[in-house]
């Protein structure tokens, strides 16, 4: 199974999830990637596609948009997940609002994939940061290692 994993990160703790996710899968001999070089001949060589994004104003990035519309994923093995805020830390109520009301970055996502006739082979995953800009919550590796070996689980 050849895994590419793509991501997109201002701040770097999309890219440390991303870095996670290489590191654990290390025996599929994943290719990371920025969205920036994507193309459709990197993603024609790869049967797994994992891709993450920060959640940016309730979405993914314009970056990760304009990738998922551009490119064909038909029949591609898929998982996508983002970073976003932790509402429990977050003091404006009205904004908490918005977030539960608006949503993330992945379920959108996953949403387009699905959409494109992608096969999506687990749920999406999503990993909290402590404020606006990071750091990731401390046990975040843990969650990871976690959700690794389930997606493990869904590659054959
Ligand atoms: C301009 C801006 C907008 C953001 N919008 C949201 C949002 O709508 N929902 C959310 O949960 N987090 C939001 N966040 C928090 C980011 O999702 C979080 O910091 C993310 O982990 C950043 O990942 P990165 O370091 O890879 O860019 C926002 C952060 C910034 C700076």
């Amino acid at each position: 199974m050849k895994v590419l994993i793509i991501y997109d990160s201002y701040y770097g703790n999309t890219l440390k999830v991303a870095n996670n996710y290489n590191e654990l899968l290390k025996d599929y001999h994943p290719e990371l990637i920025k969205v920036d070089v994507v193309t459709q001949s990197i993603i024609d060589t790869y049967e797994i596609i994992i891709i993450g994004s920060p959640t940016r104003a309730f979405n993914m990035t314009k970056k990760i948009k304009r990738t998922l519309k551009k490119f064909d994923y038909k029949n591609k093995k898929i998982f996508v997940f983002d970073t976003r805020a932790n509402p429990v830390l977050i003091d404006q109520k009205f904004l908490v609002k918005l977030m539960n009301r608006f949503g993330y970055a992945a379920e959108k996502m996953e949403k387009v994939l699905v959409k494109k006739n992608a096969q999506k082979i687990m749920d999406y995953k999503y990993y909290y940061v402590k404020d606006s800009e990071g750091p990731l919550v401390d046990d975040y590796q843990s969650a990871i290692k976690k959700d690794v070996a389930s997606l493990i689980q869904k590659f054959n």
